[in-house]
């Protein structure tokens, strides 16, 4: 605060204090000792108004509470620039710095905790339920508007519950992807294909690729999707359709694992127009440690029992 506004500031606060203070006092003043039958000498639509004293218990709260008031700005930031007598407040209060204060506090409380698990390879703290808990707390925090809650995706979302990645599932890959986050880069062919290629590339990517049932009464060039795919498509998904986990080219022959959609419509759109889905970095916002705990808690998804089901 410049010095302008914290003098403004104190002064109107003095100032008012001050006001009060007379105001209280000044109305006492030629006040009768005790009540009366006395009135004012004004009336109100026949309402008319005894001069008594102000009660006891209300003058003795006004006071109470202006004394209150100016032990507040002796001890506590409040006017202007003053820093009040109370340690901790050497940089004055803001809303901000209290909240910083209370998550210092909670890292000093779960730093050691956290650093303990950052020190084991997540195979092993997937084992930890505590630790899962905490990633399952995360989750829920930082994943689930994309995920799901039950982290099993949604449409442009993946599953991370099943087997099937587009970037790969094992510990440390799980990691890296929270950690850097991916882009999914899925070009747009429409121009290159033109509408009728982009047709038969679709049905054969759902016909041979996905072995789904195309619609009946439809009828594509499935050779010509073939010739199409294994010039375009072959370089990012495989010659068998199987995907690259480097370049997060999704597994085509498991249309459970599709998040654009398996119908024709949806596939077609996809191969015309691309997909950029983006899995946003973690690092900064989160940090190493509590990607270690989300990290563990996604394997676990798809690799350890969970109790319900060992209880079985
Ligand atoms: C803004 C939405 C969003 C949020 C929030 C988000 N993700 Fe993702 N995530 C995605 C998208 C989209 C992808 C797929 C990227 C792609 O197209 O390759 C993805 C991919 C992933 C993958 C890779 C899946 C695979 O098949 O390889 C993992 C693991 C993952 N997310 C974990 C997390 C975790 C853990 C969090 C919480 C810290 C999180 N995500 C938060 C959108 C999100
Ligand atoms: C440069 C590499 C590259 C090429 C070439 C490529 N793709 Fe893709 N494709 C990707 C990536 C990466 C994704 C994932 C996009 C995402 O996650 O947002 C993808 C996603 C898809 C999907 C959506 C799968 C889902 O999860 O719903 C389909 C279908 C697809 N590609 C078909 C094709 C076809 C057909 C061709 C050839 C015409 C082709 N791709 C060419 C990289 C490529």
């Amino acid at each position: 605060m410049s010095e302008f506004w914290s003098i403004y500031v104190s002064v109107l606060t003095i100032g008012t204090l001050v006001g009060l203070t007379w105001l209280l006092f000044s109305t006492r003043k030629g006040e009768k000792k005790s009540e009366t039958h006395e009135t004012m000498g004004h009336s109100f639509d026949g309402i008319e108004e005894y001069d008594n004293p102000l009660p006891r218990w209300w003058f003795l709260l006004f006071i109470g509470t202006l004394l209150f008031g100016v032990g507040y700005l002796i001890l506590y930031p409040g006017l202007g620039n003053w820093k009040g007598l109370l340690p901790g407040y050497d940089e004055g209060w803001t809303g901000a710095r209290e909240w910083e204060k209370e998550m210092d506090k909670a890292n000093a409380t779960f730093a050691p905790i956290f650093a303990k698990y950052a020190a084991m390879p997540v195979e092993q703290v997937a084992q930890d339920p505590a630790a899962l808990k905490m990633g399952g707390r995360l989750f829920a925090s930082n994943c689930s508007v994309c995920h799901g809650s039950d982290a099993k995706g949604a449409f442009g979302f993946p599953n991370l519950t099943d087997s099937s990645w587009r970037w790969g599932g094992d510990a440390g890959t799980i990691k890296a992807t929270i950690m850097a986050g991916r882009i999914g880069m899925m070009p747009a062919w429409g121009e290159v294909l033109g509408e009728n290629g982009v047709k038969n590339v679709s049905a054969y990517v759902r016909h041979d690729l996905a072995g789904l049932a195309l619609p009946q009464g439809t009828s594509f060039n499935l050779q010509a999707g073939k010739q199409a795919y294994d010039t375009t498509c072959v370089a990012c998904h495989g010659a068998n359709g199987k995907g690259n986990p480097l370049l997060g080219a999704p597994d085509l022959t498991a249309p459970s694992s599709f998040i654009y959609g398996t119908s024709l419509a949806q596939l077609q759109q996809t191969i015309r127009h691309g997909r950029q889905g983006q899995m946003p970095a973690q690092n900064e916002l989160l940090g190493n440690d509590k990607v270690q705990l989300l990290a563990a808690y996604v394997y676990s998804l798809s690799h350890v029992k969970s109790e319900d089901e060992t209880a079985e």
